[in-house]
């Protein structure tokens, strides 16, 4: 069953190559996009409103970048818990997207259940399409990832996050901001991932040596800036989860309003920071951290390790990517940390307590 691997959450790992090309395969051909969304053209949408939670939650925030920035489409995103209570008033041309793994979590299907007649069509990202929340909707996206026996989400993430980009890439194009050459641009980076992410998974070893270091930490702060905040909250949650350590995930640019209180020798800020546009304001907060005393993990790049000059505790060398694919291909490093920690701890990987696959109860 697992396929030689000693836990399920590696072998899930591992599948990552495979089953987001299974997704590329599914949604793509040739130059043009082959999603089925019943129709839905989103030169006639004027919002999207993503709700979800936990790891499905991180991947509609990556999205929500996605979206604005590549279709100019704004979005607004939350977690299911609070999207029902809050009662936020509706926008004519919205479009519900719930998004879930499993396809059962009570808050996700409540809130879906909620925005139902009040949006104008609920579409769901599912791993499962016989699923509570795949049959509620008008259209139901499967993610492709395959079965997801460990409870903590890996793949599942990876793959929502590509279906993600393909629907933003759609919506540019439907909308007029890619033309057809300029989709087929994105198309071919996209393209790239299964053989980035191989390429990514060869970090094994290293994520390993430095994992067995921040096991001995109370406290890791995760910083990412941009499309990749979201991968520093699924790091900080990732690694919660499993090794049971505390972690938080941070906006590289919030860090002087409050958390860099925390930072000292004893606890370890990753650093999750591609080379990409802002990368100079990234350096000047992992700077901050340094000045202090602490101890900075920077996963990256071979060309901002460089930049980023002395002073950085481990580097975590990824291969470079195209900035679009960056917070997939980051979910990789993401995971490891969590995992080989986790390892170095002895705790239950595939089983963390007070933790259950599918969250049935709100
Ligand atoms: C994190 C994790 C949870 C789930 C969340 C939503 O590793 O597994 O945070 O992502 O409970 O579950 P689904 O996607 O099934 O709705």
């Amino acid at each position: 069953e697992k396929g030689g691997y000693k836990h399920y959450m590696a072998k899930e790992i591992a599948q990552q190559p495979t089953v987001v090309g299974n997704v590329l395969n599914a949604y793509l051909s040739g130059d043009q996009i082959n999603m089925d969304l019943g129709g839905i053209n989103f030169a006639n949408v004027d919002r999207l409103s993503i709700v979800a939670c936990g790891t499905a939650y991180y991947a509609g925030l990556v999205a929500k970048y996605w979206f604005e920035q590549h279709a100019r489409l704004p979005v607004d995103i939350d977690v299911a818990s609070e999207f029902r209570y809050r009662e936020a008033p509706f926008a004519p041309k919205t479009l519900g997207v719930f998004v879930s793994q499993s396809g059962e979590t009570a808050d996700t299907l409540a809130a879906l259940r909620y925005s139902a007649g009040k949006v104008d069509k609920v579409v769901s990202l599912v791993n499962v399409p016989e699923s509570s929340i795949a049959r509620e909707s008008d259209v139901a996206v499967e993610i492709h990832a395959g079965v997801e026996v460990s409870v903590a989400s890996t793949k599942a993430f990876t793959c929502q996050l590509t279906s993600f980009a393909v629907m933003a890439l759609k919506a540019a194009h439907d909308r007029g901001h890619l033309d057809d050459a300029g989709l087929a641009q994105r198309l071919s980076e996209l393209r790239q991932l299964p053989g980035l992410m191989s390429h990514a998974l060869t970090i094994d070893a290293a994520t390993k040596a430095i994992a067995s270091k921040l096991a001995e930490a109370r406290d890791v702060l995760f910083l990412g800036r941009g499309q990749m905040f979201p991968l520093a909250l699924e790091g900080a949650l990732k690694l919660k989860e499993i090794s049971y350590i505390h972690a938080e995930g941070y906006a590289s640019g919030e860090l002087k309003h409050g958390p860099i209180a925390l930072v000292d020798k004893a606890t370890p800020t990753v650093v999750m920071a591609p080379h990409d546009g802002l990368f100079d304001k990234t350096v000047s907060n992992m700077q901050e951290v340094m000045a202090r005393g602490g101890r900075v993990v920077l996963v990256s790049d071979a060309r901002a390790a460089e930049e980023a000059g002395s002073g950085v505790w481990q580097t975590l060398a990824m291969p470079e990517a195209p900035e679009l694919i960056q917070p997939i291909l980051y979910a990789v490093p993401a995971q490891l940390l969590a995992y080989h920690t986790a390892i170095a701890k002895g705790t239950d990987v595939d089983q963390p307590r007070n933790l259950a696959k599918s969250v049935t109860v709100e």
